[in-house]
Formats: C-alpha cells, structure tokens, sequence
C-alpha cells in the first residue's frame, strides 16, 4: 500500500519524509531474509513454545518495521475524528507511526484551543527499549519539525516499566496503538486499561496473521467482561480495532 498525501493534513516536507521512510520500511519487509525471519519465529513458536528471544531482537535493531501507510493514516483519521488528546503508542522503532500520532494530537489540540480559553494539552506518549532507534526516532522527529515533535515524549527503556511511571502520564488515555511485539501487546493493555477513557480506542496490528502469537491479548478483548467492543478490519494482516465501552456490554 503507498503513500497517500490525500489522508492528511501536513505540510509538504512532512509528507515527503513520512513517504520516504515508508519506502525504507517497505525495502526491508519485502526481503526475503525477513520473510524467512518471520517464518523462523512463527516456527520456533510451534516447535518450542518461544514467542520472542534475544536473537529476534539483534535481528530487528535495524529495522524500521513501520506500520504500513495505508494503516498510518486510517489511525490518524480515527484520532482526529475522535479528537484525541491523549495517545499511547506501544512500539516507536524509528518513529514513523509516531508522528501521524502527534500529527493528529497537534491539530486536535489548535481545534480545541482555538477560540480562546484555556489552552488545551496533549501528547503522544511513544515507548522504544532500543536506543538506537530511539536516537534514530529523535532525529526523524526533529527533521519533521513543529508539525510533529512537540507532540512526542518518547519513553526510553522496556515500557512495562516506563509506562508505569505516573509523573507525566494523562490521567485519560484516547487511544492506544499497540505495534509491539506480540508477547507485550495484553501487558501493555493491562497497564494503559484503567486509564482509558469511555469510548477509547486500541489498536492492534497483524491479529490475523499473527494470530497464534496473539492468542491470550485476543482472547482478553474479545471477552465481553473486559469491557470492549472489537472486530478485525481487513487490512494487511489484519488490524484489531476496540473500542472501550465498559458500561455496554451484552453476551
Ligand atoms: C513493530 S515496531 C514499531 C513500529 C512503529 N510503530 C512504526 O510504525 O514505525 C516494535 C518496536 O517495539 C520495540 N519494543 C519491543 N519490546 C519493547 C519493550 N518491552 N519496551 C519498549 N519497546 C519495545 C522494538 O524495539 C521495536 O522497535
């Protein structure tokens, strides 16, 4: 899927380097050695149980591993359309994703400010345990520019510990993308949970091709007592799409 400028509201040097990293991202997936790193994992998770090692992540140091532009850009739609202020971003790598997040963060909070009155606030809160992508990250995010770095705090380190640390976190969280890897996808949404606001939204990516590896995070939110409402939107590998309604649910 390319690149649609027509998706969003940014500046033309904006979309020119998000359609440049996308292409990067895209180089790298479309190998071969990754198709074949993909189908190592998903062999070792049925041989020996193990979802993830510390050779996977010597592996991916140096891969963008972005959200594809066709997904970037529907979260970014669904962040403007329901205003988002607060977001949480599980997985930043190189950033990409991040910034159609703070992108849509930016221009809700001008819509909210606008008119005068109390300034209104918000952020996207990005998390990467690398710190070489998280360097990377920081760069792509300066060379964006106003449009987009304000927006960013970027949590260094494993973000089930960074995510718990209170000073800084909004008390109501909008919207959380989790494009992590999959063992830390139910974590982290245990840890975001009790902070998400009636009506938030979350977001997983590859649930369908993913889908062994997903098992306990989709059993969670497909479970009417956990207080979401879901279904899988047929994008590439298919994207897991909720939405928190605690107080409606029905069997
Ligand atoms: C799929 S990539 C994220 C891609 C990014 N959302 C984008 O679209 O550009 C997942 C990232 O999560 C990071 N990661 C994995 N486990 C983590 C953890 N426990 N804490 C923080 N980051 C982690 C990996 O290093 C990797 O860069």
């Amino acid at each position: 899927m390319s690149f649609n400028a027509s998706s969003i509201v940014a500046s033309t040097k904006l979309s020119a380097l998000l359609e440049k990293l996308h292409a990067l991202s895209s180089a790298q997936e479309n190998s071969y050695s990754q198709s074949f790193f993909y189908l190592t994992r998903l062999g070792r998770y049925l041989l020996f149980g193990e979802s993830w090692s510390a050779g996977a992540d010597d592996h991916m140091r140096d891969k963008f591993v972005a959200l594809e532009p066709d997904k970037c850009q529907f979260v970014y739609l669904l962040a403007r359309s329901m205003g988002a202020l607060n977001i949480v971003e599980a997985g930043t790598s190189f950033g990409v994703s991040t910034m159609y997040l703070a992108l849509a963060v930016g221009q809700n909070v001008a819509q909210a400010s606008a008119g005068g009155g109390v300034a209104t606030k918000g952020k996207v809160i990005a998390t990467e345990k690398e710190s070489t992508k998280a360097e990377r990250a920081k760069e792509y995010w300066k060379e964006a520019g106003e449009e987009v770095e304000p927006w960013i705090e970027l949590r260094e380190g494993d973000l089930l510990e960074t995510l718990k640390v209170e000073e800084g976190m909004p008390e109501k969280i909008d919207l959380l993308l989790l494009d992590i890897w999959t063992p830390m996808a139910l974590p982290t949404l245990k840890i975001i949970q009790p902070r998400l606001r009636r009506g938030a939204v979350v977001i997983a990516d590859n649930v369908v091709m993913s889908k062994i590896l997903y098992k306990e995070f989709l059993t969670y939110i497909r479970s009417p007592e956990n207080g979401f409402k879901t279904m899988t939107v047929p994008y590439s590998g298919g994207l897991e799409v909720s939405v928190y309604l605690p107080d409606d649910q029905s069997e």
